[in-house]
């Protein structure tokens, strides 16, 4: 009975989504549940039997934790700014300490229970940027309306104009600037209209494969010109995706073209279609949830760390003649399509945005 019991406890705290670890007295591993693997990157194996303090070596205020707990038997509650390092990667996790009290009273080491925040912390992230935007985009779709019917005026008057003018006249260069201006800012202006509106959806299976693989061949005169090289790697498994396929075309469209524009001559372009498995966004009933993720990467200059924060905001440029729409919109559709988008970018190595979409099945 004693054995049936200890297999059920030891299956229960194994099937729990947060992190456990038990510590003996002297400091030693004693055991490490799945989750607790998943949030570390270190495996029960590797981990038993090794003190504690050098499995987790980089977190000092992990160890502090331990440490506190081990010496006056006190717990030590929902730590929020406890860090991992996982494979090069920085992960937020909420810690906390408390001891191990055996049934005759006695204490038989500590007890550390982990979770990971780093979806937390996106979706603080992303309601920041969502709160950012609405008061924005209120703003930009009452100035766009304003600014829409004088620039038709504008418009009528330069094509009037033009009319009266003989064909060789030397004034229809300018008729023909103010068209084009006119051209100009009615596309600004009809991008922030799009940006500001509620969407609506025009859900269909998509062939996504298809879709990236049209966006790169119509690009395929610029990436000729600079001598860039194109590499795609599509994982044939990927089944179509329900979406909005001219949204979808307009995202990696506008991804893409941020690559080359950033590329110098000969450089490369990698679109990577992959499937990804997520824990923490799994449903109930199921271990995990399938994730498809799209990487458009390039070695291009990278992104300066200042610049980061700002990327998706409306009108954020660095470009001449940019406009600073194209991240904002992409981000929108990503959020419509209940996806996430993220960038990795260091300055001088290169970048690499990845949009995560829910893989419906
Ligand atoms: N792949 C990339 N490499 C380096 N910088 C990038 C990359 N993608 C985006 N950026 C930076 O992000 C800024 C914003 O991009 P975004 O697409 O929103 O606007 P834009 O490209 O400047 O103008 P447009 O509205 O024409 O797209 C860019 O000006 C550039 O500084
Ligand atoms: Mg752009």
């Amino acid at each position: 009975m004693h054995d049936v019991m200890e297999g059920y406890y030891e299956n229960v705290i194994d099937s729990v989504g947060d992190g456990v670890i038990v510590l003996d007295n002297s400091g030693a591993v004693t055991f490490v549940n799945p989750a607790a693997e998943e949030i570390c990157g270190v495996s029960r194996r590797q981990a038993k039997g090794k003190r504690f303090s050098s499995i987790f070596s980089g977190s000092d205020l992990l160890l502090e934790m331990v440490e506190k707990t081990m010496a006056t038997g006190m717990s030590v509650s929902d730590h929020e700014n406890v860090v991992m390092r996982r494979g090069g990667r920085v992960v937020p996790v909420s810690a906390s300490t408390s001891p191990l009290q055996m049934s005759d009273g006695e204490r038989g080491g500590t007890i550390v229970v982990l979770r990971d925040l780093t979806k937390v912390r996106e979706l603080e992230a992303a309601v920041r940027h969502a709160d950012r935007l609405s008061s924005l985009g209120t703003l930009a779709a009452g100035l766009a309306h304003e600014i829409k019917n004088p620039l038709g005026g504008i418009k009528g008057a330069a094509q009037l104009l033009e009319m009266e003018l003989p064909e060789s006249h030397e004034m229809r260069e300018y008729t023909r600037v103010v068209l084009k201006e006119v051209q100009r800012v009615n596309s600004i202006v009809e991008q922030l209209l799009a940006l500001a509106s509620p969407g609506k959806l025009k859900l269909d299976k998509v062939n996504l494969h298809q879709v990236l693989g049209d966006i790169i061949l119509l690009q395929k005169h610029d990436t000729d010109c600079r001598g860039i090289t194109v590499h795609q790697f599509f994982d044939p498994s990927i089944p179509p995706i329900v979406a909005d396929e001219s949204l979808i075309t307009q995202l990696f469209l506008n991804l893409i073209r941020n690559a080359i524009e950033a590329i110098g001559e000969g450089g490369t372009l990698k679109v990577t279609s992959r499937i990804v498995y997520d824990y923490s966004m799994s449903q109930r009933g199921e271990g995990r949830a399938r994730l498809l993720a799209v990487d458009v990467a390039d070695n291009g200059p990278g992104i300066a760390e200042e610049n980061l924060e700002q990327l998706f905001m409306p009108f954020f440029t660095t470009k001449p003649t940019g406009t600073g729409l194209g991240l904002a919109i992409c981000q929108k559709i990503v959020s419509e399509h209940r996806g996430m988008i993220n960038v990795d970018s260091h300055a001088g190595r290169g970048t690499v945005f990845t949009v995560s979409l829910p893989l419906l099945q």
